[in-house]
């Protein structure tokens, strides 16, 4: 089966690392025999500054159509607003093709110096389920009497029963197929009075389906000291669309250098592509010089592959194989500036790539 993706790599250092995750993938593609089908999307920053929008008119029907989209990252703070550079580019793909799992993964890996003393390979690895197309960024507000004394703004969150049950169900099924089968579950219903018990509500009714899921939760100012202090003790974190957003930056923290986390968009049901995307962003500040970590991109390609694979071996194969290869470089080199080396970019590839094709 041909598997067509298309490839966004976007502003800065998008364009760096995106590169390095088509050879990985090419990699595996030649290893293990799989028929991917690359197309190219200049969409980005440049892109608005040439037509005044990030993307063209018709960019759902141009990527549609695709298995999945391989993002890299966008913005160029200083000539165009981020609001603008992540809105329309990034959460309108993720809300019109309803991703509405956004899947971070945290591990720490061989090589990477942990910020948190002890803590060896292995100690931490869990997974934050993140809501991604509703919660508490909504567009639903406005502001009256702007430049008054009688200036206000209000933003309204939105959580609805269909929205809230199938997170909280992917996170439980996740939880149920992991070897911890543990799930966790940010809220803050002691603060926020009428959306956090609906989600509390809906986790315990949920929670009623899983009998074989241990679970808990944690109001979400207790649950980022818990994430920093104890950080192994979590499996499967599920979390709103704000809550989640937080806990996934402080994961790849926990886990050493943002330049390595990886990210999934997912609509599981596939009716529409899903998108594969690094934590970081386009990074202005080591943007032209070569020397972005491209771990990010990498891994995040994996994951494309473990979704785009379904259940058939082979592509969990390969997925494994990038996997072990990513392990193998960070444990041994070569490593770019953040991991404290002094190798570019195109170096952590192409040493990634070949220890796929080795696999
Ligand atoms: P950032 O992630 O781009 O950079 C934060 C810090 O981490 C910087 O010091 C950067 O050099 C470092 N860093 C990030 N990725 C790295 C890598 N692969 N290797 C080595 N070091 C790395 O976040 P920042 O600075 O807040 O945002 C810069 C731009 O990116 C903004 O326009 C922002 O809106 C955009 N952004 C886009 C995202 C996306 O496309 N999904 C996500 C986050 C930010
Ligand atoms: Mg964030």
């Amino acid at each position: 089966m041909t598997q067509r993706i298309a490839v966004i790599p976007g502003d800065g250092i998008g364009t760096e690392v995106m590169p390095e995750g088509l050879r990985v993938l090419e990699a595996a593609a030649t290893r293990f025999g799989l028929d991917l089908d690359f197309e190219s999307f200049d969409w980005g920053c440049g892109h608005y500054l040439r037509e005044g929008r990030m993307m063209p008119a018709d960019w759902k029907e141009r990527i549609g159509g695709h298995d999945a989209i391989l993002f890299g990252a966008v913005g160029a703070p200083d000539r165009v607003p981020d609001h603008i550079a992540i809105w329309d580019s990034i959460i309108t793909i993720r809300r019109e093709f309803d991703q509405y799992v956004n899947l971070r993964p945290a591990r720490l890996m061989p090589g990477v110096p942990s910020p948190l003393a002890n803590r060896r390979p292995g100690d931490i690895d869990f997974l934050v389920v993140r809501e991604n197309t509703e919660g508490e960024y909504s567009s639903l507000g406005g502001r009256m009497f702007p430049g008054t004394e009688r200036e206000f703004v209000i933003q309204e969150s939105v959580f609805t029963r269909t929205g809230v049950d199938r997170v909280l169900r992917f996170a439980f099924e996740l939880a149920a197929r992991r070897p911890g089968r543990h799930l966790t579950a940010a809220t803050k219903s002691n603060g926020i009075s009428i959306t956090m018990p609906y989600w509390d509500e809906r986790l315990q009714a949920i929670a009623g389906e899983y009998p074989e899921v241990a679970w808990d939760k944690f109001h979400i100012d207790i649950l980022c000291a818990h994430l920093v202090q104890h950080p192994d003790r979590f499996d499967v974190i599920v979390a709103s669309n704000l809550f989640g957003d937080i806990l996934s930056d402080l994961d790849p923290a926990c886990t050493g250098t943002i330049g390595i986390a990886p990210s999934a968009n997912l609509n599981p049901e596939r009716r529409y592509p899903s998108l594969f995307e690094p934590v970081h962003g386009s990074a202005p500040d080591i943007a032209g010089r070569g020397i972005a970590n491209p771990v990010g991109q990498i891994w995040s390609a994996a994951l494309m592959l473990q979704h785009l694979g379904r259940d058939v071996s082979v592509w969990q194969d390969a997925a494994d194989a990038v996997l072990r290869a990513i392990e193998a470089v960070l444990a041994e080199g070569p490593r770019t500036p953040d991991m404290g080396g002094t190798a570019r970019t195109a170096d952590m590839g192409r040493a990634i790539a070949s220890h796929v094709a080795q696999a």
